[in-house]
């Protein structure tokens, strides 16, 4: 029997999931999404070719994969079909191998304007959300007042759909926020409404499949499944920067309720982490650099965001923080991306603990976000030779093995590849995966 297999990030997101994914998905039958939605941006480059991708896993540029969007993730239909029509224009026919699961719960226009509105009343303690209308998707999920994909088949779906919305702006106009002239993605609501039911119409046409049932009858026919991680563990609802995170499990525990697989089911989880950290969005960020160190690894890894466009905070390696994201996702191999970022600079820091007054801790503290607490570095060498175009890891220079080791000894899970590039081809294995 085979089991599931999870990719996820470590850190705040955006480590690099959807490049990894890419590869490691010759490797797999199906890959499936199993949490957040539209917040996601998923970067993938092939033959200097770029794409970005939303809500679809990041193995639809195989042919012969099936990908699956699961019923942990919410979509917004207007931005999946604006996905499918820009994959179209690269050739892809994302009808033949995308499905969904009925159960995956729908972000309605109303959810983004909701998403703005709470923003708004928050002032200085907003989560700078991508406002994709995420957090109130998730909430009237839990609330049950949601609206499932498989609704969209039914008599009674514009009932349901007018009934939330209509519940919506009575929650709008308390928070005293004017949406008039707000626009969702630079288009006008109105405009975004009737698109968006254009979306479901055509979504129609699309396998939307129980999932549950169709992964595990996979998994019978011994299959392959890869579940690609959104977000961060960082960023996890429950054991992230709260309230400075996104509202789904971005943890390995998600995989379980976002695809309907037992938790003995789950087999390697690869845990993805960039050779430094970045975060986008206001919350704690212990190693953060608000210095020209932190604006170089911004410009050379040029790190803005893939959904926002907005530049990332950027700093050193946080150990505190990924012994922690270890620990929560019982990560069996570690990857390493933006290993070349690192490249030219004489003196690296790594976080190994934190300090708060005389006491030093390498527990991730509950309070990060009422009291001080600095990081303690151990300082390694830096490498001047720039990595991108390393044929094999043999060939690294022994500063950066050092970096790698440190790591490894630091964390005690073995690093099993080391991404030194943006396209698919600038990686490499440097032990069996475990
Ligand atoms: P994701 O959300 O985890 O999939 O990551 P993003 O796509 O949002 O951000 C990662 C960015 O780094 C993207 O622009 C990728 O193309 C790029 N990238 C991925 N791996 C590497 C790497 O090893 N080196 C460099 N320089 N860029 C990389
Ligand atoms: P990928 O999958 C980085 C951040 C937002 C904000 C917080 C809550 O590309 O790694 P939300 O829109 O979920 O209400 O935002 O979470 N955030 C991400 N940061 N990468 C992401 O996804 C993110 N998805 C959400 O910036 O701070
Ligand atoms: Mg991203």
């Amino acid at each position: 029997m085979t089991k599931v297999d999870v990719l996820l990030g470590l850190q705040w997101g955006d480590e690099g999931k959807g490049k990894v994914v890419d590869v490691l998905s010759q490797d797999y039958d199906i890959v499936a999404r199993f949490q957040g939605g539209a917040n996601a941006g998923h970067t993938l480059e092939i033959d200097g070719d770029k794409h970005i991708l939303h809500l679809i896993p990041s193995g639809i540029f195989h042919e012969n994969k099936i990908n699956i969007i699961g019923n942990g993730v919410i979509i917004d239909p207007y931005i999946l079909r604006k996905e499918i029509i820009s994959l179209r224009h690269k050739k892809i026919d994302a009808s033949r191998n995308l499905y969904l699961s009925k159960k995956a719960h729908l972000i309605l226009p109303s959810h983004r304007l909701l998403d703005a509105a709470y923003e708004f009343s928050k002032g200085n303690l907003k989560i700078g959300s991508t406002l994709k209308g995420i957090g109130p998707a998730y909430t009237d999920k839990t609330a049950r007042n949601g609206i499932r994909l498989g609704e969209i088949f039914y008599s009674g779906f514009y009932d349901l759909y007018k009934a939330l919305k209509d519940q919506h702006m009575r929650i709008i106009s308390m928070l005293d926020w004017d949406y008039k002239g707000f626009q969702l993605d630079g288009v006008p609501y109105e405009e975004y409404e009737s698109q968006w039911f254009e979306s479901t119409e055509m979504l129609k046409h699309f396998r939307i499949i129980d999932g549950e049932y169709f992964i595990n009858q996979c998994l019978n026919e011994n299959k392959t499944i890869l579940a690609e991680g959104a977000q961060g563990t960082m960023l996890d609802v429950e054991f992230g920067t709260y309230p400075y995170v996104t509202s789904s499990n971005t943890v390995c525990a998600g995989v379980c309720t976002g695809l309907g697989v037992a938790p003995g089911r789950v087999g390697k989880v690869f845990g993805i982490a960039k050779a430094y950290c970045t975060r986008v969005g206001s919350g704690p960020f212990p190693t953060e650099l608000n210095d020209p160190t932190g604006e170089r690894m911004r410009m050379k890894g040029n790190e803005y965001g893939s959904t926002t466009g907005r530049p990332r905070r950027c700093g050193w390696l946080d150990l505190v923080a990924l012994r922690y994201a270890i620990m929560l996702n019982g990560v069996t191999g570690l990857i390493m991306t933006k290993a070349d970022v690192l490249s030219g600079f004489k003196l690296l820091k790594i976080c190994t603990r934190y300090r708060r007054n005389n006491e030093v801790t390498d527990v991730f503290p509950y309070g990060i976000q009422h009291e001080n607490f600095t990081p303690v570095y151990e300082e390694l060498n830096g490498w001047e030779q720039e990595l991108q175009s390393l044929g094999s890891y043999e060939e690294a220079p022994q500063a950066f093995k050092e970096y790698v080791k440190f790591i490894e000894e630091e964390v005690r899970v073995p690093f099993i590849q080391i991404s030194t590039g943006a396209d698919r081809k600038q990686i490499f294995k440097i032990r069996q995966v475990l």
